[in-house]
């Protein structure tokens, strides 16, 4: 068994200009010495895991902790520490807490019920293709378009007034960057008291928010600040992913063009299913999801990690394992990815997948299809990435008629 190979590098790695989508190239060096020893932002070491089989044993394993609240739990940033670290959302808590309060999330967010948006999902792009096409020929992708379709899903999801979601799109950004902590906790602190007026409100509807406070907050349950957090969590943690696995997936269809072609032709979508699995592991926007911290020693196939060490086993280099996908930076829309780890894997496994399979699946099946001949305006390499919890683009521009 290998030791942990030192370094003295600082999590999270730059990626590369001219490839804004891909992992930063330093993992792929990294593959074969790995776990690394990184460092956080405040110099707490974390073992980084990047091995496919090693990642879904730290997901599974019942010796690895996700409660924030533990000294030595490693945080990407000042910020991200002072959020989650207080008083955790499931996010980042252990069984039991974890358990009994996803299980009153989870009723919300099942196949069957998110089947029933696909009517809503389908007007919704269309709407914004008309609009897109009126605006064009040249437009901003993710400003025009991407950022607008997992707001209004979730806002549609949780029973939020339609003329509130520019504001809690801003909010939502900002919460998620790695702007000041103090912009931050304002940008957290603004959404947190409209939920907190939610509370004060009658909750006789049959929408989430209010189902949620009748029958969990009001009987003690959930605590009335752990209600406002889990609001913070669902609204934040279901935008930026989805948006930018649009965006990303665009420039990732962009130079695969095969890809972009085939479902622009594909009639009776057979393939679109496939597709979106393969670009979720392809983009893996989620890149600083999966942190957690060992409560006793965990068997790697590389190394042992002792108890009490901090780990980051990342997603977005299992996903791009050449071990388990094969040519990994191939996006190849027919090949089998469902055993991908966009989502995570295990206890923490994405509560929002359903919602996100189905923006995905009904937004690339009539981008392609409307605008069968859409193109970059720019080069990839003048792209703005995008630094923050998720990983995306500040914009897209493209031209839709060329
Ligand atoms: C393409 C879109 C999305 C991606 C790539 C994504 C990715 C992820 C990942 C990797 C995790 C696991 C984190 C971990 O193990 O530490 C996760 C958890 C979670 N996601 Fe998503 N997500 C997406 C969309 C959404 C949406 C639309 C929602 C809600 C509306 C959502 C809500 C959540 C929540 C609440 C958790 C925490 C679950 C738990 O800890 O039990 N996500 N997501």
């Amino acid at each position: 068994m290998k030791n942990l190979t030192q370094t003295d590098e600082v999590w999270p790695f730059p990626r590369e200009a001219k490839c804004p989508v891909l992992p930063p190239p330093r993992i792929a060096e990294l593959r074969e010495k790995q776990p690394a020893l990184v460092r956080m932002y405040d110099g707490t070491p974390a073992a980084l895991v990047l091995d496919y089989d090693d990642v879904t044993t730290i997901m599974m394993s019942p010796d690895v902790s996700d409660d924030g609240r533990a000294a030595g739990f490693p945080y990407v940033s000042e910020a991200a520490r002072h959020n989650r670290g207080k008083r955790p959302t499931i996010d980042r808590l252990d069984p039991p807490e974890h358990d009994i309060q996803r299980a009153m999330l989870a009723p919300f967010f099942t196949v069957k019920r998110i089947k029933q948006m696909r009517p809503f999902f389908e007007e919704l792009v269309d709407s914004l293709l008309d609009e897109l096409e009126e605006a064009g020929p040249t437009v901003d992708l993710v400003t025009q378009f991407a950022r607008h379709i997992p707001a209004a899903g979730t806002a549609e999801l949780m029973g939020l007034p339609s003329e509130d979601i520019p504001r809690f799109l801003e909010l939502s950004e900002t919460y998620q960057s790695f702007g000041s902590a103090e912009e931050i906790a304002a940008a957290g602190a603004e959404i947190a008291e409209y939920f907190e007026r939610r509370l004060a409100e009658p909750a006789d509807g049959d929408d989430f928010i209010s189902m949620l406070i009748r029958e969990q907050v009001r009987p003690g349950h959930l605590a009335p600040d752990q209600f406002v957090r889990t609001m913070i969590l669902i609204l934040t943690g279901g935008f930026d992913t989805t948006a930018n696995t649009i965006a990303l997936g665009v420039v990732a269809m962009m130079d695969h063009r095969e890809a972009w072609e085939a479902l622009a032709n594909d009639a009776d979508d057979e393939l679109i299913a496939a597709a979106v699995e393969e670009i979720v592991r392809y983009t893996s926007t989620a890149h600083h999801a999966v942190f957690r911290l060992t409560t006793a020693p965990v068997q790697l196939s590389t190394a042992e990690l002792p108890a009490d060490h901090a780990v980051i086993a990342s997603q977005m280099a299992a996903n791009h394992d050449p071990k388990k996908f094969e040519c990994p930076h191939l996006l190849d829309i027919e090949r089998d990815a469902r055993t991908h780890v966009g989502f995570g894997m295990g206890i923490h496994q994405c509560l929002g997948q359903h919602m996100a399979r189905l923006a995905l699946q009904v937004t690339f099946s009539k981008l392609t299809k409307r605008f069968p001949r859409l193109e970059l305006a720019v080069k990839p390499e003048e792209l703005t990435p995008r630094i923050g919890l998720v990983h995306g683009l500040m914009g897209l521009p493209v031209r839709l008629t060329p």
